[in-house]
């Protein structure tokens, strides 16, 4: 079997590096393709280095643009690579543009697709992840749901054929990471942090960070909070972070540049509390057992939120200050890692090889 894994944004390469492995182990020649979506040394090549993703056997360099321009560019890049390459599937991760663009790409060539984080809906289409994320799925042939909640979505939607609980791979690498830890990961000397006494921070997403108003107000929030921060800073709000002084002696804020996978992991585990607009660090601050501030109205990992590890402050910043300092949660976590879903994601795909190219 050959398949094509198409990356190309930051939580992707994570999901790559989960999979790859098993792939390779169960004999389906994979190659991957990054689209350059994200193509800072930080927001990409480390994440290949530190997790040993194979090399990309193609680049698209699309880099930043307009998100129509951008899809645009991904999948004019793509199809010359499909048609080269004519893989038995195509790997997808998540919700992005580039998982758009394959999908598109992908399903109008009939080339079976496999979603890997199929199902997950904030019920929000202002986002742009959450149209990304339903037309995929629509197009998908092998919708990997990470939970019952998420397979629910899809079956509400009228999806009933290629829906697979299999669990999540961010949860099993996020879980399998924390376990190689040290008890004292010396990036906290690096900001003098003593554990369990500072929040984590980052905000990227367009809804929250395209309006400086807003984003002005969850700055001067983190400045309340009594407790040092550490804002791990995409670059598309650095400059706003920079232009209010964060950063700067003094302020009870940190700035620094967006952190490693292991790195991240080590912060989010000895904090006090995690504050966020991101999906993926919704779900690894359950996995570690640290209080979750989502500072969104909606979320597609409503499991966090019923289990009371994550709150959903939306953008003011009162209730900001106030959530983090509730009390920690004695309620059970919402997720179990087992590290099996990568095998659970490649046996369904092997068992329906014969059929891939009938079924797309
Ligand atoms: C994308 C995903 C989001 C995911 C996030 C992870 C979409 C619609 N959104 O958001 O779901 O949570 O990745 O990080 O696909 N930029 C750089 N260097 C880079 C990458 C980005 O400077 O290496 C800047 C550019 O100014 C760019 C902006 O970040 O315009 C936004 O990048 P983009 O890829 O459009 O979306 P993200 O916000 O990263």
């Amino acid at each position: 079997m050959r398949t094509i894994t198409v990356v190309g944004a930051r939580p992707q390469f994570v999901k790559a590096a989960v999979l790859a492995p098993v792939l390779a182990r169960a004999g389906i020649a994979d190659s991957i393709v990054h689209t350059g979506q994200h193509y800072d040394r930080n927001m990409s090549d480390v994440f290949f280095d530190e997790l040993a993703i194979p090399e990309p056997a193609y680049t698209l360099g699309v880099g930043s643009a307009p998100q129509g321009q951008q899809t645009g560019e991904m999948m004019s890049g793509l199809e010359p690579i499909f048609e080269r390459e004519q893989p038995d599937c195509i790997i997808i991760y998540g919700d992005t543009n580039t998982t758009l663009a394959a999908a598109l790409v992908a399903a109008k060539m009939s080339i079976p697709i496999a979603h890997v984080e199929s199902g997950c809906r904030s019920f929000d289409r202002s986002m742009p992840e959450e149209v990304n994320r339903v037309v995929t799925d629509h197009l998908s042939t092998f919708l990997f749901a990470p939970t019952e909640v998420a397979a629910a979505n899809l079956y509400a939607e009228g999806i009933r054929d290629g829906v697979h609980v299999v669990g999540d791979v961010t949860i099993d690498l996020a879980h399998a990471t924390a376990e190689r830890l040290p008890p004292a990961p010396s990036i906290l000397n690096r900001w003098q942090l003593r554990r369990g006494s500072y929040a984590f921070v980052t905000i990227h997403r367009a809804g929250t960070a395209n309006d400086v108003v807003t984003f002005e107000g969850i700055v001067g929030a983190l400045r309340q909070l009594g407790m040092p921060v550490v804002f791990a800073a995409h670059p598309r709000v650095r400059p706003m972070l920079d232009a209010m002084g964060a950063g700067a002696p003094g302020d009870p804020i940190i700035v620094t540049d967006p952190l490693s996978y292991i790195e991240t992991i080590a912060v989010v585990k000895n904090a006090r509390v995690v504050i966020t607009d991101s999906g993926g660090l919704q779900k690894e601050a359950a996995v570690l057992a640290v209080p979750c501030i989502t500072v969104r109205t909606t979320t597609e990992w409503i499991e966090t939120v019923r289990s009371g590890w994550n709150v959903l402050a939306g953008t003011d910043p009162e209730a900001i200050i106030s959530l983090a300092h509730r009390p920690r949660p004695d309620t059970p976590l919402p997720y179990v890692a087992d590290g099996l879903t990568a095998a659970r994601i490649v046996n369904a795909l092997m068992a329906s090889r014969a059929p891939l190219k009938e079924i797309a």
